[in-house]
């Protein structure tokens, strides 16, 4: 994906910004509370229909506006005609317009316009609970294929009756009735995640010795979320239910699920430093991106807030010939100019002001 324009209204402290980025990295430099993180904000809020940030309510919105507004134009790597897709939140719920036309569900913006963030939140994918690493895996999938969206739904919803089942103390007949459903969907769903995981592991090998050598071979464990080894996911439903009943949810299963990342360089109980945190966390993000880009035939576009920071220079350098190395359109963050190729574009932001430099 390449962007072409970028036009952000409202957002924080940017009142108008239009940015017309070069297609490899496009570096915003700025001074802390410029609004550089603020630029990225609205372009994950285009991909995500959500913030990284919190929600609307939490200072999304310029104070004194009405109306956050995010719009973009952009090509495939196919090549066909251009793409536009803009998002509009009034304080009350989102509009959002692609190629023309109204979408009902937000949804529809993030599977076409695919943008991979990182943020000081996203450490968490390598440390903190089992959320984010989940929802990674998900948002990988929901992208490269095509029939994952309707078992996700499926198992969501069978979850969702037997927990509210559960909740309301119903009867052990009412509650195995969706034992069937979860138990089918949630084995496809796990089927799914466990492949992804598998081919995930391909694509990370050579980013994490590119990114951190240091840290030793990278190897990604899946946690199916039941003791799958032993026990089908049905059996594991039948023999949680009368815990079930008096947790007033559903203890196992997918919804649990959750992987890890093992470095052969960190002996077992070892915690990484910050720094190592994040190269293993943006390594992760690039070999989802290079899977991407290999199932799909298109590079979704990387966002990196404040790449510097807790980056020695040599591991700057890592990340930065990585980007330099693959097609994919970047924009990077910082408060300091970055040692970057001809090819790259440099904006400078300044009191929610962005100008070519
Ligand atoms: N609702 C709002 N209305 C107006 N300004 C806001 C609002 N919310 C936040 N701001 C301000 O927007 C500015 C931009 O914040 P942002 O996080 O984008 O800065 P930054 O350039 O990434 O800074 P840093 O280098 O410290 O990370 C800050 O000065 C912040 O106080
Ligand atoms: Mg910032």
């Amino acid at each position: 994906m390449r962007l072409n324009r970028l036009e952000l209204r409202n957002l924080r402290n940017l009142a108008e910004v239009v940015l017309e980025p070069g297609a490899g990295l496009n570096l915003l430099v700025g001074r802390n509370g410029a609004g550089k993180t603020s630029v990225l904000e609205g372009l994950h809020l285009l991909a995500y229909g959500r913030s990284f940030r919190g929600r609307v309510r939490d200072g999304l919105l310029r104070t004194g506006s009405s109306a956050v507004e995010v719009f973009a134009q952009w090509h495939t790597e196919a090549g066909d005609r251009s793409h536009r897709a803009g998002l509009r939140h009034g304080g009350g719920s989102w509009e959002a317009r692609i190629d023309g036309g109204t979408v009902g569900h937000l949804g529809e913006l993030c599977a076409a316009f695919m943008v991979v963030t990182f943020e000081p939140g996203s450490h968490a994918l390598v440390s903190g609970g089992g959320e984010p690493r989940r929802r990674f895996v998900d948002w990988g999938l929901f992208h490269v294929e095509q029939g994952f969206l309707p078992i996700w739904r499926r198992y969501s919803r069978a979850l969702k009756q037997r927990n509210a089942l559960l909740k309301s103390g119903a009867g052990i007949g009412q509650i195995a009735a969706w034992d069937h459903e979860l138990a089918t969907s949630g084995e496809e769903l796990t089927r799914r995640r466990a492949l992804y995981l598998d081919r995930l592991q391909d694509r990370l090998e050579p980013v994490a010795a590119a990114l951190a050598p240091s840290l030793g071979q990278a190897m990604l464990e899946f946690e199916p979320g039941w003791r799958q080894s032993s026990l089908s996911l049905a059996d594991a439903l039948a023999v949680a239910r009368d815990r079930d009943r008096m947790l007033g949810h559903t203890s196992v299963g997918p919804h649990r699920a959750d992987w890890r990342l093992r470095l052969s360089g960190k002996g077992e109980g070892e915690t990484l430093s910050r720094g190592q945190a994040k190269l293993a966390a943006l390594s992760c993000l690039f070999a989802q991106a290079t899977d991407c880009a290999a199932e799909r035939g298109d590079w979704p576009v990387i966002a990196l807030d404040d790449l510097a920071s807790e980056l020695d220079a040599e591991h700057r350098g890592r990340v930065l010939a990585f980007l330099g190395n693959v097609p994919a359109q970047a924009f990077i963050t910082g408060t300091d100019p970055l040692p970057l190729d001809d090819g790259s574009r440099v904006f400078h932001v300044e009191q929610g002001l962005v100008t070519p430099g």
